[in-house]
């Protein structure tokens, strides 16, 4: 989708509450009609990332009061990319990126309807050598990523190619668990909440 295609979308404007200077951004009303308040198996009839996720927000707040200036970041199955419009305000280099190319152009023009400097790819988890070519990234992102088990062993092949630091929120899906679990061989993993959901720090030092 380019950006003519997004002029064709009704979006609405949508104000995130964030520690600090809110954010306020443009989303599909078809995802903003669907908000994620109900049981973690809740799924819209909307691309999932059309929606705003609660494990986004939960991950943007945590950026929110972090030191992220000078950081190379990058998000992977960004969506609405929340996280990395909080982290591109806090001063770090950013890449956002989702399988689905159809997020992107929203991201590019909330970024630049805030004023800030940020980059967007397509990446499938399965497919992103040239991701890891860009990289080492100083910090990783991914926000409510482990809704099907498929995405279980995706992330623990890629995310070691990328960086020594993970942070991960889940709203406590079951392929999270199984994530976790087997993330523990490799990482140093702790947990925290925010709002209800699970952030996970994942570090190899
Ligand atoms: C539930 S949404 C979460 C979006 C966003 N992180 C948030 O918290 O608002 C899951 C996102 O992961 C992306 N995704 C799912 N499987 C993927 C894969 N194999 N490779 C890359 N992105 C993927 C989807 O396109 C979608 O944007």
């Amino acid at each position: 989708m380019g950006s003519a295609e997004i002029d064709s979308i009704d979006l609405v404007p949508c104000e995130v509450s964030l520690p600090g200077d809110n954010l306020r951004i443009l989303q599909p009303s078809d995802g903003a009609e669907l908000p994620d308040d109900g049981p973690v198996e809740w799924a819209p009839l909307v691309p999932y990332w059309a929606v705003l996720w609660r494990s986004g927000v939960a991950l943007a707040r945590e950026l929110a009061v972090a030191r992220v200036d000078g950081l190379r970041v990058v998000e992977l199955g960004c969506g609405l990319a929340v996280p990395s419009l909080v982290a591109a305000r806090g001063g770090a280099e950013v890449l956002a990126t989702d399988g689905d190319p159809e997020a992107l152009p929203l991201v590019e023009r909330n970024a630049r309807d805030n004023g800030l400097d940020l980059a967007t790819a397509e990446v499938d988890w399965d497919a992103a050598d040239e991701l890891v070519e860009r990289g080492p990234f100083d910090l990783v992102l991914a926000s409510d990523v482990l809704y099907e088990r498929a995405g279980v062993g995706q992330l623990l092949s890629l995310l070691p190619r990328l960086g020594h630091e993970v942070w991960l929120a889940d709203p406590g899906r079951p392929a999270a668990g199984a994530f976790v679990e087997q993330a523990e061989r490799r990482w140093s993993v702790s947990a925290d909440a925010r709002d209800a959901i699970g952030i996970y720090r994942l570090r190899i030092s």
